[in-house]
């Protein structure tokens, strides 16, 4: 059978467009700034930071290092036992699960902001208590059909810019949604460096209590700084299987994981003086956009252009994210079945649909699953988030295990286009080997109270 040549990034650029457009997404827009009340405050984003930079910009590089010396997706590329191990058949499988049930939740959650975009433009947050918003959400949450809806529009809407493929489909439409989540969040940043309650957002942010920090929350930080920068679930192997031979890396991931962490920040910055301009505490907890900040909004002037500013930014950011999770199955499916593009990415939309209805279903009275409250003592996205965290820290263990013990140095060092080590590429190497494994470990130990 002919093989097909493998696709290739146009451009610098455009790596660049996608791979931050994958990684800024709900993860700093929605799950950032609730955990950051829960947690203590400035404690966990100082945190979230720190790991950012000292394990997800190393593994970042070795994810995309990982694809861009296979060429092929993730299932195939773990297929081969013979270079990787036996186990490595489960690193592909843990990805692929991992995607699925994040997508799940994302497609959903992601179709709650257009349904709020949507109310946004028609000024329905008008002279609403914080009671009658969350009465509103709680309506919402609990119509299963409005969730399914929303969802179903906003997973066409990957799959036909997936299905244009990787120049005309996912690298072209990044770079379009991509600058304008950058040139929105600049502006909404400076809108709310004018408010009064920037001062006091900045102080809860800059000044961490790191006694606030508890077991659990150094685990949620971590999940969250894998999941923010797309690591774990093979969207980066995936993405790096499209560079070509001359591609440097080491910028592309640096460029992309400070842009995480500033945006992180800004994002931050503009949440937390709405929230306490008027009064709010940040702990409210996954609510937080979806009823304190439309309450927020409309209390400031143009209010109305202020609340669909910030539901189209989380539309665009949601949407390079999703574009990202998706390929994941997309590429798979076209390695390993040889469908065509169309039809790989009608065939993910279905799957996801599917795994998104549990959580569409989650509040309405058709949920036809068991109480996850009764049983586990949390809801199902509390659930799904905490099996999440786990397969995102094995695969990153089985990235690091490959990258450090199995991959000779010289195709790690052909493939970063450097001749011989230098004090960089020893540091990236030593973190890989031994940092970060020891890292994920001791932080699972401490999860576990071992430690
Ligand atoms: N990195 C993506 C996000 O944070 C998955 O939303």
């Amino acid at each position: 059978m002919q093989t097909l040549k493998r696709e290739h990034w146009h451009s610098r650029l455009g790596i660049i467009f996608a791979t931050s457009g994958s990684a800024i997404g709900l993860g700093t827009l929605w799950k950032l700034p609730y955990m950051i009340g829960q947690n203590g405050g400035g404690a966990f984003i100082a945190l979230f930071l720190i790991f950012t930079l000292l394990l997800g910009f190393p593994l970042f590089v070795g994810e995309l290092l990982l694809g861009k010396i296979n060429q092929k997706s993730v299932v195939s590329i773990f297929s081969n036992t013979k270079d990787y191990g036996d186990f490595a058949p489960i690193l592909g499988l843990v990805s692929i699960v991992a995607t699925l049930l994040i997508a799940g939740w994302y497609g959903v959650v992601s179709g709650w902001g257009i349904n709020y975009f949507v109310m946004s433009i028609a000024d329905a947050f008008h002279n609403k208590s914080p009671q009658e918003l969350s009465d509103i959400f709680l309506l919402f949450r609990s119509s299963g059909s409005l969730n399914i809806v929303w969802q179903i529009v906003f997973i066409i809407c990957t799959c036909f810019i997936l299905a244009k493929g990787l120049n005309q489909g996912i690298e072209k439409y990044s770079k379009i949604f991509f600058s304008l989540l950058f040139i929105l969040v600049i502006l909404l940043f400076l809108f709310s460096s004018s408010l009064k309650g920037f001062p006091q957002a900045l102080d809860y942010i800059l000044s961490p209590k790191f006694e606030q920090l508890n077991r659990e929350a150094i685990l949620s930080a971590l999940g969250l700084s894998l999941f923010t920068l797309s690591l774990g679930q093979g969207i980066m192997v995936t993405y790096g299987s499209y560079l070509s031979a001359s591609e440097n890396i080491f910028k592309t991931a640096l460029i992309v994981s400070v842009s995480v962490v500033l945006i992180s920040v800004l994002i931050s910055l503009m949440i937390f003086p709405m929230i306490f301009t008027f009064g709010f505490e940040p702990q409210v907890g996954e609510s937080l956009l979806f009823i304190t900040l439309p309450y927020v909004t409309e209390q400031l002037p143009a209010s109305m252009a202020l609340a669909s500013l910030f539901f189209i930014l989380l539309i665009f950011a949601a949407l390079t994210s999703y574009i990202g999770q998706l390929e994941v199955l997309v590429a798979a499916l076209i390695d390993v079945f040889k469908l065509n593009r169309l039809k790989a990415s009608f065939i993910t939309g279905i799957v996801c649909f599917v795994m998104g209805i549990p959580v569409a279903l989650m509040m309405s009275e058709y949920n036809p699953y068991p109480n996850f409250q009764t049983i586990f003592n949390k809801d199902f996205l509390e659930v799904s988030d905490v099996i999440i965290t786990w397969l995102l820290i094995i695969f990153s263990f089985g990235i690091c295990y490959i990258l450090g013990y199995k991959v000779k140095k010289d195709i790690i060092l052909t493939n970063l286009n450097i001749k011989s080590a230098n004090l960089l590429i020893n540091c990236w190497y030593f973190l890989i080997r031994y940092l970060i494994p020891l890292c994920l470990i001791f932080i699972s130990a401490v999860r576990f109270n071992l430690i």
